[in-house]
């Protein structure tokens, strides 16, 4: 869809990274923006990042994408004073890095309440509002742990997965209602999410722990050239974006060159196992 100026934008974790540079993007072209995150502090930063360079920031709400009655009651207020959606982008998430023996029930739902029910959450309160309007673009931020099962990520990919899966029903289910969807699967990207990231069972001082966060540094794109491929893809109503290019090589890999992609997927096995069980013959 054309984005034009006074598009109304709803974006959840505004307050950083991936979000934080759509926002900006978005307030250069002229939008209007409404933006929400858990981190009160890194909101008001964006805010005031928009507003200092000229944009406008119509909204802002520090709440939990878990919490369905805080976003049901943003989204109340939005619809009253302004109307339905036109972009509506579920950016927010967290990550967690674990084997299932390390993880409790509460990992389990805390990653799969934010990365799925978030998305979810902002989709039931949002969308009929725009599917009224009968227009409008939906984007979902998932990752590569969503195209991929990569070791270590099962709750992290069990959540993305779905919302790879949801946005594909969405794609073709409000096609008549002339409402694009876009989901974006990122490989690594250099945010605080790498700072934030729970990564449970592993001795974060260990030279070979700290050699994986340095890799994932050095194949990491920023969150600014995310934020530009999101806006071509709306204005292009491309549904998927794989981003950067050698993780779609790992994508293509799957289903193309099986051989490449299971040896992958075992190098990374081994190294992550290494750090847990370093005794264990690698398999
Ligand atoms: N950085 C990467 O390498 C990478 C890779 C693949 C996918 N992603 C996805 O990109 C999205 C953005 O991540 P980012 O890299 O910009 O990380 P980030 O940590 O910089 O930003 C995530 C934002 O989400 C907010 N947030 C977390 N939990 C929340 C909650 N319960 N309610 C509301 N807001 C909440 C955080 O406060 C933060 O501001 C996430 O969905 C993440 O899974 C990131």
């Amino acid at each position: 869809m054309e984005i034009t100026k006074g598009s109304k934008v709803f974006i959840t974790g505004a307050g950083s990274g991936i979000g934080r540079s759509t926002a900006l993007v978005m307030a250069d072209l002229g939008c209007r923006l409404f933006l929400t995150d858990l981190n009160g502090k890194g909101l008001e930063e964006t805010a005031a990042m928009v507003r200092k360079s000229g944009g406008e920031v119509c909204l802002t709400r520090v709440l939990d994408v878990a919490d369905y009655a805080a976003i049901k009651s943003f989204a109340d207020e939005i619809h009253k004073s302004y109307g339905p959606l036109e972009i509506l982008m579920n950016i927010a998430g967290i990550a967690l890095f674990a084997l299932v023996e390390d993880m409790t029930h509460e990992h389990w739902k805390k990653v799969i309440n934010i990365d799925l029910w978030g998305p979810i959450h902002a989709i039931e309160c949002f969308l009929p509002e725009m599917i009224r309007a009968k227009k409008g673009h939906l984007v979902n931020v998932a990752s590569l742990a969503g195209l991929i099962g990569l070791p270590w990520h099962s709750a992290y990919s069990a959540s993305k997965a779905g919302l790879v899966r949801l946005s594909e029903v969405l794609r073709v289910d409000l096609k008549q209602h002339h409402i694009g969807v876009t989901v974006v699967c990122p490989g690594a990207v250099e945010t605080p999410l790498k700072n934030t990231v729970e990564i449970l069972g592993l001795d974060m001082s260990r030279e070979d722990v700290q050699e994986i966060k340095k890799r994932f540094s050095r194949h990491a794109i920023s969150p600014e050239k995310v934020a530009g491929q999101i806006i071509r893809a709306i204005q292009k109503n491309k549904f998927l974006v794989i981003t950067p290019r050698d993780v779609h090589f790992l994508y293509i890999c799957k289903h193309h060159f099986r051989p490449i992609f299971n040896y992958v997927i075992n190098y990374l096995s081994n190294l992550m196992n290494s750090g847990r069980y370093p005794e264990r013959p690698k398999t």
